[in-house]
């Protein structure tokens, strides 16, 4: 696997590429979740290449920026084990030279849900992710559906911005009583990572009123509140049912339709989802 880090590299690396290009951003501290995306880039492309990139700009003041997990090595070699072709390991320096001051600015979409909770966060995001379309100049690029308003809001921007890459949504990859795999849940304590099965539980709770014929949002969402809120470790930022395009809240539940929820565990705060 070919590591390119700096813009340079990578452009010189990329004029040499003649057939389709897959790319996968990513921030690193890998997992099957990321590596479900590399699969699909190799199974759809001719090459793949995957961006390790933990961005500034998405994080706010009080976030976990300087502290947010990062193993390199571990990477690379899971990476070359699953058979990228290339990884991208940009500096900060060399994403946001000195200077640059031109953002992409998300509408509506990511005002809501993560974007109450973190302003400036979907910001943050697609510039990045628009920066690095236009460096690697794929035909796919791969998102998981684990983050799904980013997958909203960067399918917003690409339609906005006559972007030429099609993003292709994969599958939440969870661990096997059901939690999301996340880098974040390394921050987990023993006795916290087993409370953190509460969001997946809460979804299925919620998907089973639902399928037995509740169609008031508000019902389906305070049960799934008082659920989640049983549990002493956990507190909740928002437990929403909307619209999986526009993600506006739906008063009586039409399909498809988003559930999604943020639940701090301690200080680690987790998102997950599921369509119904
Ligand atoms: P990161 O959190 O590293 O995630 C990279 C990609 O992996 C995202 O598309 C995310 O949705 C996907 N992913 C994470 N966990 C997953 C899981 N359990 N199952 C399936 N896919 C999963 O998302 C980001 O980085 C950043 O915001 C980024 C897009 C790279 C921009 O900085």
């Amino acid at each position: 696997m070919k590591i390119l880090r700096s813009i340079p590299e990578l452009k010189a690396y990329r004029e040499k590429l003649v057939d389709s290009v897959g790319f996968v951003p990513t921030m690193g501290f890998l997992h099957d979740g990321h590596l479900s995306l590399v699969r699909q880039s190799k199974a759809d492309c001719d090459h793949s290449i995957v961006s390790i990139f933990v961005n500034p700009p998405q994080f706010g003041p009080n976030e976990d920026f300087n502290s947010y997990p990062r193993d390199i090595d571990h990477d690379l070699a899971m990476l070359d084990a699953a058979g990228a072709d290339a990884a991208f390991l940009p500096s900060v320096d060399e994403m946001y030279p000195e200077g640059a001051d031109t953002f992409v600015v998300p509408g509506k979409i990511a005002e809501r849900l993560e974007g109450a909770v973190r302003p400036g966060h979907f910001r943050g995001v697609a510039t990045v992710v628009l920066k690095l379309f236009n460096l690697i100049q794929a035909q796919k690029a791969y998102f998981g559906q684990k983050d799904a308003q980013q997958v909203a809001v960067l399918k917003k921007m690409v339609a906005d911005l006559n972007v030429t890459v099609e993003l292709v949504v994969m599958p939440i990859i969870r661990e096997k009583d059901g939690l999301a795999m996340s880098s974040r849940n390394t921050y987990l304590s023993p006795e916290e990572r087993q409370a953190a099965t509460v969001l997946y539980r809460s979804l299925k709770f919620g998907e089973s009123l639902i399928s037995a014929g509740e169609q008031h949002a508000d019902v389906v969402k305070q049960k799934m509140i008082d659920f989640i809120s049983a549990d002493k470790l956990a507190r909740i930022d928002y437990v929403s049912i909307a619209d999986q395009a526009s993600l506006e809240e739906q008063t009586i539940i039409g399909k498809p339709a988003l559930i999604s929820l943020a639940v701090r565990i301690g200080r680690t705060r987790l998102i997950d989802n599921s369509v119904v």
